[in-house]
């Protein structure tokens, strides 16, 4: 019969990531069921079956196994990510290393990791290539980003560099494997590739402005990391300064009475207009994904391409 709504699909991707992580080992199940069923937008692996669709594809269930693997990627570097940006809250829900402890949550990022080669494995070339090489560019956008946030120089040129690595990265790689499943043309392909990555950027800008505007309960993660740690897209508004680099006169005339630095730099941030630049970026990016969608045939799972778009520009958490 097959999979031919983009609900079911979803659903099926919901039993196989939490099938799949089952273990005899009780921490790497406790610890993987945990942040499988926290929840989470699902977005990769929604993007990469309407890719799929929008290129023809009839059958989802052909894609599902590879979407999985996506969400399954994203999950594991939360994990980690959560250990290097000392995080206490995901997804609404204690951290894993913050419940498990540093060990087990590395340990959980590992095994999650592992699930990915077992989800791929029976796709071969090309598609295995596309997920190593996205998980590449992933782990070099996250160390790039260590690195400029501790050497204090994140310029515009380094942020996009970054946020093209960390997260255009994988939202690129489900459209390019959905539409290849699909067997679609190389124009088709090209397209939706280019959407994708266009919407990922959108993306990590956005969630970068929620850092400092959002709401953390909303959001079910902290606010403020990504100043406190010297990266993010205000920080290319910032000049690339971290908080202990900016600590200068002209934040002490700051119209904020926050005692906490990070409250100060946030509220300094929203009254400076470095939040309207970094929206303006987030709709520039927005517009390219919405002109490269043009390019494919029109369909509902088009249309569905285009309000996700609009999902993630106006998005709250
Ligand atoms: C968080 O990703 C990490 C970023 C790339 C900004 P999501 O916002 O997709 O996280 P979940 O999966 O919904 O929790
Ligand atoms: C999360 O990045 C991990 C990747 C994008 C690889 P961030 O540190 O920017 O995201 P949050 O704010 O923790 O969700
Ligand atoms: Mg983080």
């Amino acid at each position: 019969m097959g999979i031919n709504s983009i609900h079911e699909g979803m659903e099926a991707i919901e039993e196989t990531l939490h099938t799949i992580v089952n273990s005899d080992v009780d921490v790497l199940q406790e610890a993987s069921q945990h942040i499988i069923s926290s929840g989470g937008k699902r977005v990769r692996p929604r993007l990469a079956l309407l890719a799929y669709l929008a290129a023809g594809g009839e059958d989802l269930e052909t894609a599902v196994p590879m979407a999985a693997a996506l969400e399954m990627v994203h999950t594991a570097t939360l994990v980690h990510d959560d250990i290097n940006d000392h995080s206490l809250t995901r997804r609404g829900k204690i951290t894993v290393h913050a419940r498990w402890g540093n060990t087990f949550a590395l340990l959980t990022g590992d095994y999650l990791f592992t699930k990915v080669y077992e989800l791929m494995a029976p796709y071969g070339r090309p598609y295995n290539s596309i997920m190593s090489d996205a998980c590449i560019r992933l782990v070099e956008g996250e160390t790039l980003q260590a690195a400029a946030a501790k050497a204090g120089n994140m310029d515009r040129e380094t942020y996009k560099t970054i946020i093209a690595k960390k997260t255009a990265s994988l939202f690129e790689a489900g459209a390019e494997m959905g539409a290849r499943l699909a067997k679609a043309d190389d124009e088709i392909i090209t397209a939706l590739t280019e959407y994708a990555y266009n919407l990922g950027l959108t993306f990590q800008i956005v969630d970068d402005i929620l850092d400092i505007i959002g709401d953390p309960e909303t959001m079910g993660k902290p606010v403020g990391a990504d100043l406190a740690q010297g990266r993010g897209v205000m920080m290319t508004q910032n000049g690339g300064k971290t908080l202990a680099q900016s600590n200068t006169k002209e934040h002490e005339t700051a119209v904020v009475e926050a005692a906490d630095p990070v409250q100060q730099m946030m509220a300094q941030l929203r009254s400076s207009g470095a939040v309207e630049i970094a929206r303006m970026q987030a709709i520039e990016t927005a517009d390219r994904a919405r002109a490269a969608l043009k390019k494919i045939p029109t369909s509902p799972a088009r249309e569905d391409l285009d309000n996700l778009i609009t999902l993630i520009l106006e998005r709250d958490k």
